[in-house]
């Protein structure tokens, strides 16, 4: 299970084999269930016998994580849209380098909660960074770290805000969760629409049922397109 890891770390230059491990990601706008879905979905893996990060953006390591708050807080907010997608680049980055592109060298199965497509749509379709800045952007984080599927939890909008609301309580809404119904819309819509430009990447899983049919749904689509038994 570690000789990639163990051949990667040798010092004869050689680079280090294809790596094994599986990358899938989830996406989908607020209050979609993807941290639950992906926690399920982790578990179900590791009892097969897998190693499973679980891992999310913007974070998932220790610059990331430190990216995080200025954006969510808002505080990269005034600087624009550009400066915000350039943020998130970065976390991407070191994300990458430090915790993604590891754990598949040795073998892990890899799931993150938004990736790329968070950016393409957040700051691309709905933030006013045009689409060939953001690959630009997607290139240089990334290189060639790039999903093996995306599991878009697609729920109408209004279901999503209520449930958002209603996990948060009393908590503070992030820069992002404000933003009014219509700019939700327009996201759900941009989502849908990266799903059908690369339907062999995508799974789109109506997630507005409750919750065990949808982690049923997305332990369909990891299986039929990643080759795993169904059933143990
Ligand atoms: P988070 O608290 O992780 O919540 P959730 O994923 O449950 O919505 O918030 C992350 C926010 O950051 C979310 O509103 C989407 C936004 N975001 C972007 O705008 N661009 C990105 O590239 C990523 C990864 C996230």
């Amino acid at each position: 299970m570690n000789d990639a890891a163990t051949s990667a770390s040798t010092s004869d230059g050689a680079a280090p084999p294809r790596t094994p491990g599986r990358f899938i990601t989830f996406e989908g706008g607020e209050g979609a269930g993807k941290s639950s879905r992906v926690a399920e979905l982790a578990e179900r893996l590791r009892r097969r016998g897998y190693e499973v990060v679980v891992t999310r953006e913007p974070g998932g390591s220790v610059g990331a994580e430190a990216v995080r708050h200025v954006l969510l807080g808002g505080a990269a907010e005034a600087f624009g849209p550009l400066a915000e997608a350039l943020l998130f680049a970065a976390a991407r980055a070191d994300h990458v380098d430090q915790t993604i592109r590891p754990a598949l060298a040795r073998g892990a199965w890899v799931i993150c909660d938004r990736f790329y497509d968070s950016t393409r749509v957040y700051q691309g379709a709905t933030g006013d960074v045009s689409a060939d800045r953001v690959a630009l952007l997607e290139e240089i984080a990334v290189d060639d770290v790039r999903p093996d599927l995306t599991v878009l939890l697609d729920v109408p909008v209004e279901e999503g805000l209520r449930r958002a609301a209603a996990r948060r309580g009393d908590a503070v809404a992030d820069r992002f969760e404000i933003e009014d119904a219509t700019v939700h819309e327009r996201r759900r819509r941009a989502f849908l629409a990266l799903a059908r430009a690369e339907p062999r990447r995508f799974v789109v899983v109506d997630a507005a049922t409750d919750p065990a049919t949808v982690a049923d749904a997305v332990w369909y689509g990891v299986c039929t397109r990643l080759g795993l038994a169904e059933k143990d």
